[in-house]
């Protein structure tokens, strides 16, 4: 049996702070409201022209370092975003350039905030199996784009950022299972109903949402998610020594972790500071736990994350 491993992990945020006071004098809204409901004080805000591929880019390089990896080790990239450079090429195809990448595949995976889960789930079927040798696996978003500045009840939740990580292949996991969902039917409680048609904008271009159907939805299939994971591996929540969920809401993560049986402290949390970076969240908090020492080589880790499609998943990892 062969396994996929992550050998390196690396995070970006842009340089930029927008702080909940900075949104109290733009819109009607308190830090005191944000916080209490969110977890949230502040988030990052990439600069004008700064794009989801150079945030990509930044992290990459740093999982590369960890990892000791070249551009020329590398032969899988998978990046996670929904909020992509251009329409195409995708922003792995851009991402593979900048970096120097010369072979491989390069393809975007599109599941909102559930997006590094799945792609760390489809990178790690290609390297287990043998078809790759070398992956980089990356979240990046640039959701402030997304946001319309003057609506409070979403602007204040999102920020930007990066995340990525190396897998190789290994005889030991590693990335010892995924476990991926979605449920169309209800995609509308979260989208963005809008396009480019014919050259025309047609439909809604900002994030629209019903916050309390997010978050009936967000606890109920983190559950179910995390109930399958344990299931699956025989284990019981009290076995992971960290819980790296998505950061959409303090509160939705710690009934997460309750309902694991996982005290607070060994939960990872950024919300605090970087806000909802969607796809970026899950690496991102992994970057921290790794490089404060947090996580330890043997460390049971599982991720977990839910988003637009709806979609959830998780994946649980021997560090
Ligand atoms: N500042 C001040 N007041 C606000 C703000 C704000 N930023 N936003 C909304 N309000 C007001 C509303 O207008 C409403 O006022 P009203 O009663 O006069 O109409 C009041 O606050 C209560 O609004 P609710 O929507 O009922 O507030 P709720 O307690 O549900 O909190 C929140 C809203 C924080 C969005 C919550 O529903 C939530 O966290 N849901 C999960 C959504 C989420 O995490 N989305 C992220 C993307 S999805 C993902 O990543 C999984």
């Amino acid at each position: 049996m062969s396994y996929s491993r992550i050998v390196g992990v690396g995070s970006y945020l842009p340089a930029r702070v927008v702080t909940n006071q900075d949104l109290e004098s733009r819109i009607e809204t308190s830090d005191e409201w944000i916080f209490q409901r969110t977890g949230i004080r502040s988030r990052r805000v990439a600069a004008q022209g700064e794009q989801t591929s150079d945030l990509a880019l930044q992290a990459s390089l740093k999982a590369m370092e960890m990892a000791g990896v070249t551009a020329a080790d590398i032969d899988l990239i998978v990046v996670a975003t929904t909020t992509p450079d251009i329409v195409f090429p995708s922003s792995a195809c851009i991402l593979q350039r900048k970096l120097g990448v010369k072979r491989g595949a390069a393809f975007d995976v599109q599941a909102v905030c559930t997006g590094f889960v799945y792609a760390l789930a489809v990178a790690d079927k290609f390297v287990a199996s043998g078809q790759n040798k070398c992956a980089l696996v990356v979240g990046a978003e640039v959701f402030s784009r997304l946001l319309d500045w003057n609506d409070r009840r979403t602007c204040v939740l999102f920020g930007d950022g990066a995340g990525a990580v190396v897998l190789k292949p290994s005889e030991t996991p590693g990335i010892l299972s995924t476990h991926l969902h979605a449920e169309g039917d209800q995609g509308d409680i979260l989208t963005v109903p809008g396009t480019v048609h014919g050259g025309e904008q047609q439909g809604h271009p900002f994030v629209q949402m019903d916050g309390q159907a997010v978050f009936r939805f967000a606890v109920r299939a983190l559950d179910q998610v995390c109930r399958e994971t344990l299931e699956h591996n025989g284990i019981k929540g009290s076995d992971i020594d960290w819980l790296v969920p998505h950061q959409a809401n303090i509160r939705i993560i710690l009934a997460t972790a309750q309902k694991l049986g996982m005290p607070p402290e060994r939960v990872v949390t950024t919300l605090e500071h970087q806000g909802n970076t969607s796809a970026a969240s899950v690496p991102l908090a992994l970057d921290l736990a790794v490089r404060d020492g947090r996580i330890q080589p043997g460390h049971l880790v599982m991720l977990e994350a839910v988003g637009g499609g709806m979609t959830w998943g998780s994946a649980l990892l021997r560090w």
